[in-house]
């Protein structure tokens, strides 16, 4: 299948209109090739990574809109070139209306009701994000940004196969919704197969407002004011106000060390910064050099962190804003102290959270998808974004074709009640109005000596965590090539369920040996969807798209 869409990514490539190829300026990769393109002509133009990733995210918004879009929300980490780091927070907030039993019906949850329909989704920040990131750090017009998604959305592009597979797997809940429906579906309720057009007429209209009028188009009028008459009508509780009173939140980066590199993560409401860092501060205490990937003692060693760190999230985390998250989860003397629990060749029960030090005084003040862009002057950008599971709340606001998330589904909607992706959380990310919902996109960047040598990240809920620590691992540890780190067969414990996923691709000799010591082992569809750049020793750029989807890694020529 890899090598199926591994073939389709490069037709699909060259079908577009020649890259500009004057200048080496940058590298691009992205779950989708037009959006690399995009990112790769804003360099070639005369942009920076920021303008590149900006125009990424907006194409990916068009062509990989069941991922992310304007209707959605990101964590946008940027490495500018004379050394700082910036965290932008475009994360969804809850409504100001919201309520923990929002979603309780006669006594009962409904756990439908925060991933499909008017009341799933949070009050989108992508675009809040992406307007300050241009204003402060790009270098070319807002405007220019959108010009690919624009093409994009009104000529059609043709669907790829994760796009089919995902249209068709939620068709039945697309067609609930007018407006989706005339969109996503074709004239007789069908959804568009693998190969054929899907035109945005309406995308293109509301992109053109948002390029002419800026983001007050999304916050202040009129699309608030659409929004608002449309979930009056619907049973949402979205308003005009939930959106005047939108603000993104610049956060300071999360850095640690690991074995001379400089980890910069992305702070709460991200998870993934915060467990990605505590894994490989526990992961310190070893040498890597005692167990090699693929075989069950790298597994082992791995997932037993996995297991610690999972525990830790779902009791400690959520928006630090209305909670303490300790930062003594990433302390080196706690994970000493995690260390120690980790036995090789055993499988150690975890009944609960651990206790990082000085948890009450020392805290943060308070389906998705993943591309990186670099340019030749050493800014660099690492950003997720989504609008939650495939296609969001399916929800589209009528006559502007955009894609409402269900992001409300992130927080824990009961005590104990698993999410979507089966992770149950705390009283830490319970629902309060304004709150945003606890997220595992994990941006990271990789710096030796003050410069940037690596950004990655990746798309695929709380396995977001473990492939951006699996890539790191490969890349810094075992000195990999970006290909060959995305390539190898993934695995992941998220605590609960207690259980070890494995691609299904995993060699079966390395599933009966992780079984025999004791793993419930459950082999699943290869998942994920990482992307990477690294600098090479010779200071050449050069990157790799996860080769499970059918996504494009280029430089500038
Ligand atoms: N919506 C997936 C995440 O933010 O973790």
């Amino acid at each position: 299948m890899f090598r199926r869409i591994c073939l389709l990514s490069v037709a699909i490539a060259c079908t577009g209109a020649p890259l500009r190829a004057e200048r080496v300026e940058g590298y691009a990769a992205t779950v989708q090739p037009f959006a690399t393109r995009a990112a790769l002509d804003a360099m070639t133009d005369g942009g920076n990574a920021i303008d590149a990733a900006v125009a990424a995210a907006l194409t990916l918004g068009v062509v990989d809109g069941h991922n992310s879009g304007v209707g959605g929300g990101c964590f946008l980490l940027i490495h500018l070139k004379d050394g700082r780091n910036i965290c932008i927070d475009g994360r969804e907030i809850a409504p100001l209306a919201a309520t923990r039993d929002m979603y309780v019906r006669d006594g009962k949850l409904d756990e439908s009701l925060s991933k499909t329909g008017p009341l799933a989704p949070g009050v989108p920040g992508a675009i809040a994000a992406y307007s300050y990131a241009i204003k402060e750090y790009g270098r070319l017009p807002w405007k220019k940004a959108f010009a690919a998604g624009i093409r994009c959305a009104d000529d059609g592009f043709p669907i790829d196969l994760v796009y089919a597979r995902k249209l068709k797997a939620t068709a039945p809940e697309l067609a609930l919704f007018p407006a989706s429906r005339a969109i996503f579906l074709k004239p007789d309720g069908s959804p568009y197969l693998e190969g054929e057009i899907l035109r945005q007429k309406d995308l293109a209209k509301s992109y053109r407002e948002l390029a002419e009028q800026g983001a007050e188009w999304f916050y202040t009028r009129p699309f608030p004011e659409v929004t608002q008459a449309y979930m009056k009508e619907a049973g949402g509780i979205l308003t005009a106000e939930d959106f005047a009173t939108y603000k993104i939140k610049l956060r300071e980066p999360l850095i640690t060390s690991y074995h001379g590199w400089q980890i910069v993560g992305f702070p709460p409401p991200s998870s993934g910064g915060v467990h990605v860092a505590q894994m490989l501060n526990i992961l310190e205490n070893f040498d890597p050099a005692e167990v090699k990937p693929g075989t069950p003692e790298f597994v082992n060693r791995l997932t037993e962190v996995m297991k610690l760190a999972f525990a830790d999230r779902a009791y400690w985390l959520g928006d630090p804003g209305f909670v303490k998250v300790p930062t003594g989860l990433f302390d080196k003397t706690y994970a000493k102290e995690l260390a120690a629990k980790v036995a090789s060749g055993k499988v150690t029960p975890v009944p609960d959270h651990g206790t990082p030090p000085d948890w009450q005084n020392n805290y943060f003040e308070k389906h998705t998808t993943h591309f990186v862009t670099a340019d030749a002057e050493g800014n660099w950008v690492s950003c997720t974004a989504t609008i939650n599971t495939a296609f969001g709340s399916k929800v589209v606001i009528p006559g502007t074709g955009i894609l409402m998330n269900n992001e409300m589904d992130d927080f824990s909607i009961a005590p104990g009640v698993p999410n979507h992706f089966k992770l149950i959380g705390g009283e830490a990310n319970a629902i309060a109005p304004g709150k945003r919902p606890l997220s595992s996109m994990s941006p990271t960047i990789v710096e030796k000596d003050g410069k940037v040598v690596l950004a990655v990240g990746a798309a695929g809920g709380p396995t977001i965590i473990t492939q951006t620590l699996l890539a790191l691992l490969y890349t810094l540890d075992y000195d990999m090539t970006p290909a060959d780190a995305l390539a190898l067969p993934r695995f992941h414990h998220q605590w609960s369920p207690d259980q070890l996923r494995m691609e299904k691709n995993t060699p079966p000799a390395l599933v009966s040996q992780l079984k025999a010591l004791g793993y419930e082992v459950e082999l699943i569809e290869p998942f994920g969807g990482t992307q990477m750049i690294r600098k090479t020793a010779d200071g050449k750029l050069t990157g790799a798209s996860d080769p499970r989807v059918p996504g494009l890694a280029a430089p500038t020529k």
